[in-house]
């Protein structure tokens, strides 16, 4: 447990950096609004010198439809756990040319193959939304490349190729499936915020919210080890069905109207979780609140799980 803490107090002090550059960029994106920003932009140009080149070329990356699809996999954060991760796609039978692979972010840190992981997922054709924990690998290998020093939990960093950190860094916030109603996050969404009005540091940040007014119609994030709040997912209520990782306190959460929580904890020697939506079935809508295992989703989400080989962190 101590060296658990250890890690997340290096990881967070490392993703300081590359998260303050990111603050004032983020105020901005709330004034101009984030679906007019591409590269192509002059504002988006001018936010991408203040943030040092951090921003990918899509923030909210959306899949077009694709009559060939049949399935998508979305996998929990795998930190590294190469191993896991085969045995999984193994497990759900993965086959690229009927599958979209999406990734609920934390590619890397903890586990033992973080290079190998995030080679192997675009060797598969993988997408996957931007975690904190690759934010803060971005960051150290950014530091490396100065030759500053790194926390040793970055280490795999050194290892890690240019073209390979290219791609960390094209990460987007968000990926979305529109024609299923599917939206994959790092962290989640505040409930009664439109997608392209979130706060980015909320997107792979956020595990609980708490209420702005007595209604309890808006909300914010909670400010961590300060105050406490609720499951950010408890509360959601669409439009879009979220699917996110960040969260293995929590674990596997299945019970709730609009939203999964994918992080099982393997890096800590618990699960690696998948959930397989059916694509022909239609797009995922709220069946009433007793939705009750998740599977209340037109029945066309499954829940696949793989044990850790060992316990990594
Ligand atoms: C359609 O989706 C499948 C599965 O993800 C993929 O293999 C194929 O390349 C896609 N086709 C197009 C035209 O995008």
């Amino acid at each position: 447990m101590a060296s658990r803490c250890l890690y997340l107090f290096l990881s967070i002090s490392v993703a300081v950096s590359a998260g303050q550059r990111l603050h004032s960029s983020v105020d901005e994106l709330d004034q101009v609004g984030i679906f007019a920003l591409h590269r192509g932009n002059k504002e988006y140009v001018k936010l991408l010198e203040d943030a040092g080149e951090l921003l990918p070329n899509i923030i909210h990356r959306s899949i077009p439809f694709n009559s060939s699809l049949e399935r998508v996999v979305v996998v929990g954060d795998v930190h590294g756990c190469l191993e896991e991760l085969h045995d999984l796609l193994h497990k759900v039978n993965f086959q690229q040319h009927r599958d979209l692979l999406l990734f609920t972010g934390d590619l890397g840190n903890r586990g033992p193959y973080s290079v190998q992981v995030i080679q192997e997922i675009q060797r598969l054709g993988g997408i996957s939304a931007r975690g904190n924990n690759d934010d803060a690998a971005l960051a150290a290998w950014e530091a490396y490349q100065k030759g500053d020093p790194i926390p040793l939990i970055f280490d795999w960093v050194k290892e890690l190729p240019v073209e390979d950190a290219r791609w960390l860094y094209e990460l987007p916030w968000s990926v979305s499936v529109p024609h299923l109603n599917l939206v994959v996050v790092h962290g989640g969404l505040i409930p009664g915020v439109r997608l392209e009005r979130q706060s980015l540091d909320d997107i792979y940040e956020v595990r609980e919210v708490v209420p702005l007014d007595r209604a309890e119609t808006r909300w914010r994030m909670v400010q961590k080890g300060i105050e406490e709040g609720v499951a950010w997912a408890s509360i959601w209520d669409g439009p879009q069905y979220v699917v996110f990782g960040h969260d293995a306190k929590r674990g596997l959460q299945k019970g709730m109207a609009m939203a999964t929580g994918l992080d099982s904890g393997v890096c800590y020697g618990f699960k690696l979780t998948a959930v397989v939506v059916d694509a022909r079935m239609g797009p995922l809508q709220m069946q009433g609140l007793q939705a009750g295992n998740g599977a209340g989703m037109n029945g066309n989400l499954q829940y696949v799980s793989v044990d850790a080989h060992k316990r990594y962190a």
